[in-house]
């Protein structure tokens, strides 16, 4: 079973996917990573979409990485901009498309996948078997945001993530390539006022036909 769930930033995309792949006992790609881990060895490195090369070089070694790289050095403000900046350099995008479709063709993944990004079930993964499309209000969004940012030690203002999000929100949905998009066969969830139980349950009903 490969299941593809996309969404906006801090729609609680990540949140189902996670829960989807346990109650499954599936493997799972969070593919937002991958940009962000991009993102993280731009801003350290320095590069642009003036070194587009060395960009394309850095999202193959970067993405192998993931696995030795400490999570909270990617969840920040900064990297994710970064990475929304990055994802939507094509060859950037190019490079990734094969790592992910490599992730569910490993022998790791032999019993399905859970995939959760913004172009998962549009261009990754067109057949996936189940497509899920999250998104929520911007508000409810950035309120979220912030309170994981604070619970991790950050010290961020509601303002500045929402404008972060609203910046972000609109590069990820206008890009050229892969933008942020429902495609027609995928079921949407509203999560704005939902928990995250009621989210995987409204999920696994549809699963269950
Ligand atoms: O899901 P996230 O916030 O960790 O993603 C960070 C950025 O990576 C997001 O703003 C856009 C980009 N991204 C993408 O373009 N395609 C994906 N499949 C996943 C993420």
């Amino acid at each position: 079973m490969i299941i593809a769930v996309d969404g906006s930033a801090a729609s609680g995309k990540g949140t189902l996917a996670k829960r989807l792949a346990a109650y499954f006992d599936l493997a799972h790609l969070d593919t937002g990573a991958l940009y962000r881990m991009v993102g993280l060895a731009a801003l350290e490195q320095g590069l642009d979409d003036k070194n587009i090369n060395e960009l394309q070089a850095v999202a193959i070694t970067s993405a192998l990485d993931l696995s030795v790289t400490p999570d909270d050095r990617i969840r920040n403000d900064t990297v994710a901009e970064m990475a929304s900046i990055v994802a939507a350099m094509p060859p950037v995008r190019a490079c990734l498309l094969d790592l992910q479709r490599h992730f569910v063709a490993h022998p790791t993944a032999a019993g399905g996948a859970v995939l959760d990004g913004r172009d998962i079930g549009s261009v990754v993964l067109p057949d996936a078997d189940y497509k899920f499309f999250v998104d929520a209000d911007i508000d409810v969004r950035a309120e979220r945001r912030t309170k994981e940012l604070h619970d991790n030690g950050q010290s961020v203002m509601f303002r500045h993530v929402l404008e972060d999000m609203k910046a972000r929100d609109q590069r990820d949905r206008n890009r050229d390539i892969a933008p942020l998009v429902a495609t027609s066969d995928a079921i949407v969830i509203d999560t704005s006022d939902k928990d995250a139980d009621m989210v995987l349950a409204l999920a696994l009903a549809h699963i269950a036909g």
